[in-house]
């Protein structure tokens, strides 16, 4: 990691509209709020395929404006093997996404591969439950684990970038 890198975060769940868009649109504007835009770059996928191309669900959109955070402009996309190669955080929303997520990890990856929820450890538990079968209220949930871990994740952030 150069100096001069921006630290790049990964967050990935399965269909990459409703989790992981997310945790994208939260932690991107905790970020330029915090001032970092440029020194942290932000970015969502899915360990699977079916929705590539596609908005975030309505309903994960919809919650996330109601809190001020806007997922309009992101579409999904499939994990490859390249993003171990550009990312420092690789961050799961639960066991599954991790399996399939450490399958696909390089030997060689320095990089910080775990569950997003480890920033939340005051959270009542630590995988990020998918909402997309349940009721809307599945969404609201979502939103506060994601809120709560960004603010763990911002500080670790902002820890790592003393460090370099
Ligand atoms: P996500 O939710 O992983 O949070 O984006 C899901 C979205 C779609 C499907 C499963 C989970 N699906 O099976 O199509």
């Amino acid at each position: 990691m150069k100096h001069e890198d921006p630290i790049r975060v990964l967050f990935v769940c399965l269909g990459n509209i409703c989790r992981s868009p997310t945790a994208h649109g939260v932690f991107a504007q905790k970020v330029s709020d915090a001032g970092l835009a440029g020194l942290v770059e932000v970015d969502s996928c899915g360990t699977g395929d079916w929705h590539v191309g596609n908005a975030p669900d309505r309903r994960a959109t919809a919650e996330a404006l109601r809190r001020g955070y806007d997922l309009s402009t992101q579409r999904a996309r499939q994990v490859a093997t390249a993003d171990f190669e550009r990312f420092d955080y690789i961050l799961a929303m639960d066991r599954m996404n991790m399996r399939d997520l450490e399958a696909l990890r390089p030997h060689d990856f320095s990089g910080h591969l775990g569950l997003f929820l480890g920033f939340a450890p005051a959270a009542s538990e630590d995988e990020v439950p998918d909402p997309y079968y349940g009721g809307d209220d599945g969404f609201g949930h979502v939103l506060d684990l994601v809120e709560l871990a960004s603010d763990g994740l911002l500080q670790e952030v902002r820890d790592a970038r003393r460090r370099k």
